[in-house]
Order: structure tokens, then sequence, then C-alpha cells
């Protein structure tokens, strides 16, 4: 893959600082790892001047083709949640693979040194911020959006804030629930992670995994067992209300908005970072 460029850090364009950058910013790929045909996840290295809270994202992607007419090219951005805590050196992404999507039909073949490019500007609504106080949190993923909740998994504010923390992921087959059972056993099991944020913290995570399109020991659409009531039976807690929960939700867009509304249903208000409520809600990447 042909190097780009940072203007920040390239001393050709030291003298002639008259016209914003154009040329975009560059990471260095670390990491690949293909989960399936349809998801991998990556790491590059982290701009040392990037912080971000745990659920945010930025803009990610790679140089466009050129222009045939200009020959000119533009960089090709989407989002992508960060899943990577925000005390990790690197940055860590979980992307899903559309064979004729603009980006990740490319993005895919990335190799350890490649460079992608990277706008260090992180934000986003899946923040502690935009919720008010509350006992018990929802992460409600689908697909790749359980990457905003593998940050917020690993960050000590999640288990400082609440008593109970559940993270339900629905997927259509097993193997695309491998990078949560894995994100979790090593929750479970990491030494650090326990001295970082207390021993006996994972007490606290209830990891909830459904399948829709291959068996699995818990079949159905998240949205389906609420409504029977077998989430909070399997559980064995009571079902969600304003006082006590809040939500997170991440995945595709028919699953927000009809989480969204069962989420309405019981009570919760839709909140923001300039006004925390009871739920907040982002639309997984699909590309
Ligand atoms: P299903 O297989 O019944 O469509 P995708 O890979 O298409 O993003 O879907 C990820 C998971 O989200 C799938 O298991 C899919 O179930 C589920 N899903 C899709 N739409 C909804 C919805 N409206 N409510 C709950 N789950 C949904």
């Amino acid at each position: 893959m042909r190097p780009v460029t940072d203007p920040a850090t390239d001393p050709a364009t030291d003298a002639t600082p008259v016209k914003a950058p154009t040329l975009p910013d560059a990471q260095t790929v670390t990491f690949v790892k293909h989960w399936t045909d349809r998801l991998f996840s990556f790491r590059v290295t982290r701009p040392a001047s990037l912080r971000f809270r745990s659920g945010e994202f930025v803009m990610i992607g790679l140089m466009g083709d050129p222009d045939p007419k200009t020959g000119k090219q533009k960089p090709l951005l989407r989002a992508y949640s960060i899943a990577s805590p925000s005390w990790d050196e690197e940055l860590e992404f979980y992307s899903i693979k559309v064979p004729d999507g603009p980006l990740t039909s490319r993005l895919q073949h990335i190799e350890a040194g490649d460079e992608i490019i990277l706008r260090p500007k992180p934000v986003g609504t899946l923040v502690h911020d935009a919720l008010l106080p509350g006992k018990r949190i929802w992460l409600f993923a689908t697909g790749t959006g359980i990457a905003p909740f593998a940050s917020l998994l690993r960050d000590p504010q999640t288990y400082e804030d609440y008593d109970e923390v559940i993270l339900t992921h629905t997927c259509r087959q097993v193997e695309e629930l491998q990078f949560g059972k894995e994100l979790i056993d090593s929750i479970r099991s990491d030494e650090l992670l326990a001295e970082l944020i207390g021993e006996g913290f994972h007490d606290k995570l209830r990891y909830y995994p459904t399948t829709t399109r291959e068996e699995s020991p818990k079949m159905g659409r998240i949205t389906d067992l609420m409504r029977k009531g077998e989430v909070f039976e399997d559980l064995g807690v009571d079902p969600i209300n304003p006082d006590n929960d809040r939500a997170m939700v991440c995945g595709n867009l028919a699953f927000n908005l009809e989480i969204k509304e069962m989420l309405e249903g019981y009570g919760l208000e839709e909140g923001a970072n300039s006004k925390p409520a009871q739920y907040v809600v982002e639309k997984a990447f699909l590309d």
C-alpha cells in the first residue's frame, strides 16, 4: 500500500503554512486479525496527542481512487468506534467487510506496516457523560456494534458508576460472536485490568450472546427475547425501569430504531452529551 504523509510532521510543509493541510493524518497498522470472512479487527499506532472518552468514534479511511478527470485523490473516510480502552498505547477497530463497500472492500486488505488515515478528533454519544447516574447499565450490540463497548468494558468508570454491567450481543452466526467472547474472557482473566479497575470488578459483568441464523445456546433477536421477558428471566434481573437502568445501544439501523422504541416504552429517555438522560444510541458502521 502506498504510504501517505502527515502534514503535521512532514518537514516539507513547514515553510508554507498558508494553506490548510490537505494531506491526511497517517497512522501505521500494527496488527490485523480476520475473525470470519465478514469481520476483521486491526490495531494502529496512536497519535501522541489523541485523548478520547471510552465509546467515542473517529473518522478513519484510505485515500480514494484518483479522479479520472483531475487525477486528484480524496480521502475516503468513515466513522469507526474505537474498540480499545483509553489507556492503551494503540488504537483498535473492529470492522465488517462489505465486498462492494467503497471503504471496507479495500480496508479489509490492510496488513501490518501499511498506513491508514485517522482524523484525531474523537466524538460520539456512547459516553458515560451522556447518562444520568443509575444502578445497572445495559450495553446492547448487534454485529460490529460491540466495538465501542469493547472500549467501555475496559474503562474503570463503567464499574465505578454501576453495580451491574450487562452486555448483550446479537449476531447472525456463532463465529461472529467470537470477538465478544474473547473480549469477555480476556477481561475476566486480565490481572493488570483487575489492578487498574479493582479486584473482582468483573463479577459485575454479565454477558448475553445470542444468534439468529445459526443454532447456539441462546437463539433469537435480543428485542424479541426482551419482549418475551426471557432475557430478564435468564439473567435473574428485574425488567428495565427508568429509576435503576441505563442503556447504550449500537447496532444496525433497524435494530437501533426498534430497541429505542422499546426503551422509551420502559420509560427511559434518550440522552446526549449536552443533556444526559437514561439511554444513548449510535449506529454501527456499515459500508
Ligand atoms: P436477523 O438475522 O434476524 O436479521 P446484521 O449482520 O444484518 O447487521 O445483523 C446483526 C444481527 O442483528 C442479526 O442477528 C440480526 O438478526 C439482528 N437484527 C437485525 N435487525 C434487527 C432488529 N430490528 N432488532 C433486533 N435485531 C435485529
